[in-house]
């Protein structure tokens, strides 16, 4: 059948009939707004290349989050800005370290709202590498390895600190071979077998965390993540990375970032069927920020617009720095 009796344009004639036949709807509760937390007080300092995301104070916390809780917005992830930094990332797994202090300070208020740990290392490494790095000289410069096995132990000892300060999920990113299945049994050891996991399991080595290593304080001394985060031409490849962490007992997959890897989305939708993430990270969001500071572009359609796009390629659930934002908009309506 075809014109001119197939008319596509019967079902697009009003808002209401856009809306009843909509495939896809964005909700509050597909969001988890990430959050910067630094040791100090007073702190709200803007990350500048990422206007309106900002590094807090414990003190400073509790007003974002209510805010967050207000907007009915289900989770926080958890990002640490340590006082100090050294080889292994011991403040990543110390008790009153800045996350451990943040989690139990939440958690306190707002028992209901859900806490996220980013569990990885290099915001806590002097070298700003994920795990724990054999450096050598080649050529006269500086190289490292980032050794496998023995930075899973400092990750679930991670884990575990995280968990034991109250966050409701870990979130292990740092890529390395066996993270899930290392931490998942850290975890069920030390009491926390409820604790689930949201693996990033598929993780590029992408320019698009660049403002994110500015607000954490996290770029590389030396090399680059290419020996242990997925290179940007495969896709085969991330079908691995996540059967694996299927296998070693991931709760939720993810994949990052997420605008110029949506065929990854929509081909872990198809294939795998646990609850799927979207990271919208930071360069995506900085990249809109800039555009409609310069009135280049509709910052509230281009964001929606993204982020269903994001959901109609399968995510389940969104981490977007535009959370409170879109929970703004999607309470205005149209
Ligand atoms: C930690 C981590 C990173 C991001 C989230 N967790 C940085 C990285 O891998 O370099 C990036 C988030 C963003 O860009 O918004 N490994």
């Amino acid at each position: 059948m075809s014109f001119p009796i197939v008319r596509h344009r019967r079902l697009r004639q009003s808002a209401a009939i856009r809306g009843m036949v909509r495939e896809t709807v964005l909700t509050v509760d597909d969001f988890i707004q990430p959050i910067f937390v630094a040791h100090g007080s007073g702190i709200k300092n803007e990350i500048s290349s990422m206007p309106g995301v900002y590094h807090f104070s414990l003190d400073t916390l509790e007003e974002e989050v209510k805010e967050i809780v207000d907007l009915g917005i289900p989770a926080v992830l958890l990002f640490g800005i340590p006082e100090t930094k050294d080889s292994v990332g011991s403040s990543a797994f110390d008790e009153e370290g800045i996350v451990q202090q943040a989690t139990r300070k939440i958690k306190a208020l707002y028992p209901d709202l859900l806490v996220v740990a980013d569990t990885c290392l290099c915001e806590f490494t002097d070298h700003g590498h994920c795990g724990m790095v054999h450096t050598f000289e080649r050529d006269g410069h500086v190289c490292g390895d980032v050794l496998n096995d023995e930075s899973l132990d400092l990750l679930v000892r991670t884990a575990v600190s995280q968990a034991k300060a109250g966050a409701d999920i870990i979130a292990p990113s740092n890529m390395m071979d066996g993270f899930v299945q290392a931490i998942r049994a850290g975890l069920d050891e030390a009491g926390f077998s409820h604790i689930p996991i949201m693996s990033y399991s598929v993780k590029y080595a992408s320019a698009f965390y660049g403002p994110f290593r500015e607000a954490a304080d996290s770029a590389p001394q030396f090399g680059d993540r290419k020996t242990y985060q997925m290179d940007p031409a495969n896709v085969r490849e991330a079908l691995r990375e996540a059967e694996s962490d299927v296998l070693e007992g991931a709760d939720m997959l993810m994949v990052k970032p997420a605008l110029a890897f949506m065929d990854v989305l929509r081909l872990l939708r198809d294939q795998f069927d646990l609850p799927l993430v979207a990271y919208n990270v930071s360069g995506e969001y900085s990249m809109v920020k800039a555009a409609s500071e310069r009135g280049w572009i509709n910052e509230r359609a281009i964001v929606t617009e993204m982020l269903l796009g994001m959901k109609r390629a399968g995510a389940d659930i969104i981490i977007t720095y535009f959370a409170k934002d879109a929970a703004r908009w999607l309470r205005e309506g149209k």
